[in-house]
């Protein structure tokens, strides 16, 4: 198959690079002049474990190319993938289309043979047709079909969540678009794993239901992790029995400091404003929303308890700042909402993060980056992890008391326990949900 990517941020990159590794024949186009030279040279300006490395090899054996020029990319292709940005409107929480919509009508212009134009980006229930009045009015007469295929991609992880799918939704209206994109996804139908072919509406729905699922999974438990403080339960162990009823399912179930990232935060109020248009709020949605803000309250009374509320003039130690591991991601992370916080009552902190610097610098203004958790916790009165990153969870403890003024710990993603904390010379831990 001839496959056409226009844009080439997170999710348009893993796709166009996935996409040619199962053979197939991949342009990706990016208006960004700069983009394009440093992709072409094989440099991939995000990090993403294994891209690189999947990206080098397609290059060489010359299926994947990176191009500015859309016209003569889409020119021949069989579907032309649209995976550009649909960020949170300002005002209003709606997803801003902009970009969708400009990228449709661009494609249309250059449709030359019958083409399947595949929305990838996430986009509110009724996009996809929009998407085709958009194209029939550039270009009475095109053939085209419009398939809805949503990404599911988790960062730090997509390749393999590419690769090995829980499963691939494909909305179309058409055979000959579903014969397409049945051919484009061919070798993971054959390794088994599970294509869903729905309507158009629905694919758009399936997206945003399960990002809205997961979502109000972390915020359950993140609310029942606050009553397990007062109540003198551990989160921990609630998840665990919980999680082993088949219904409920294990994962998605760590309590911490609320969820962060491109696609949960968007999408969760994308969903609300879309209820709310359509007369039919969604109140479950629209709490989990709710309850993932005041997680992030949370955090910052506990770290100031957690120092019995002195923090002005004293040193804190932030370990982590991007929204999770394996990213240098920093959209609507926890730490663009507590570190500013614990500046604002005047502490010193000090922050590391093994891949978080390049974009943190500009979002946490007043902070002094550190090379590694040792140095940043040298004299200070609190240690935060705020980020799993594997490093910190293998820190040597004994060394970090012992160089700190008072070695007290705030372990707000739970990878440590109380115990050991202690043992090894900490006088003060605090958890989330471990009463
Ligand atoms: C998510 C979805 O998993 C993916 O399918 C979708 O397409 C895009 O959004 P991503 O944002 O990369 O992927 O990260 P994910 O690993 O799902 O974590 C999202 C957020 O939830 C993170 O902030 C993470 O720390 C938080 N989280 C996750 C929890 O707080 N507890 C959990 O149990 C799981």
């Amino acid at each position: 198959m001839k496959i056409t990517v226009v844009g080439t941020g997170y999710v348009g990159l893993v796709s166009g690079v996935c996409f040619s590794d199962f053979g197939h024949e991949v342009i990706c186009v990016d208006k960004s002049a700069e983009k394009i030279e440093q992709l072409s040279k094989g440099q991939v300006p995000i990090y993403e474990p294994g891209l690189e490395d999947v990206l080098a090899r397609n290059a060489a054996a010359g299926r994947l190319k990176f191009s500015t020029d859309l016209v003569s990319a889409v020119d021949g292709a069989d579907a032309v993938f649209i995976a550009v940005g649909t960020p949170t409107r300002r005002g209003d929480g709606h997803a801003d289309l902009r970009y969708v919509m400009a990228a449709a009508e661009e494609i249309g212009r250059a449709l030359t043979g019958y083409t399947v134009v595949v929305t990838k980006s996430t986009v509110p229930v009724g996009t996809n047709r929009k998407v085709a009045e958009v194209i029939r009015a550039a270009v009475p007469g095109a053939r085209f079909d419009i398939a809805a295929n949503p990404e599911f991609l988790r960062e730090g992880a997509a390749i393999e969540d590419f690769m090995k799918p829980d499963r691939v939704v494909v909305g179309v209206e058409s055979e000959k678009a579903k014969a397409v994109m049945a051919a484009i996804y061919r070798p993971l139908y054959l390794r088994d794993f599970p294509i869903v072919y729905t309507g158009l509406e629905t694919a758009e729905m399936i997206k945003y239901a399960a990002n809205a699922f997961l979502a109000t999974k972390i915020s359950f438990i993140n609310e029942i992790a606050a009553l397990c403080e007062r109540a003198g339960a551990d989160v921990k162990g609630v998840a665990k029995g919980i999680g082993l009823d088949g219904r409920i399912g294990s994962k998605f179930l760590h309590a911490g400091p609320g969820y962060g990232g491109s696609c949960f935060p968007k999408d969760t109020s994308a969903l609300a404003r879309i209820g709310q248009e359509y007369g039919v709020p969604q109140r479950i949605t629209e709490t989990v929303i709710a309850v993932n803000d005041a997680v992030r309250r949370r955090m910052v009374d506990k770290i100031l308890d957690l120092c019995e509320g002195k923090v002005a003039g004293r040193k804190i130690a932030v370990l982590g700042v991007t929204f999770k591991p394996e990213t240098d991601d920093m959209r609507e992370a926890p730490s663009l909402t507590i570190v500013p916080a614990l500046i604002g009552a005047r502490a010193k902190v000090h922050v590391v993060d093994p891949h978080g610097r390049r974009e943190g610098e500009a979002l946490l203004p007043g902070v002094v980056w550190e090379e590694d958790a040792y140095t940043a916790a040298q004299d200070a009165e609190a240690v935060v992890i705020l980020t799993e990153w594997n490093q910190f969870r293998a820190l040597d403890l004994k060394r970090l008391a012992g160089s700190m003024a008072v070695p007290r710990m705030a372990d707000l993603r739970n990878i440590y326990d109380r115990e050991t904390v202690l043992a090894a010379g900490f006088t003060a831990w605090d958890g989330v949900g471990r009463g």
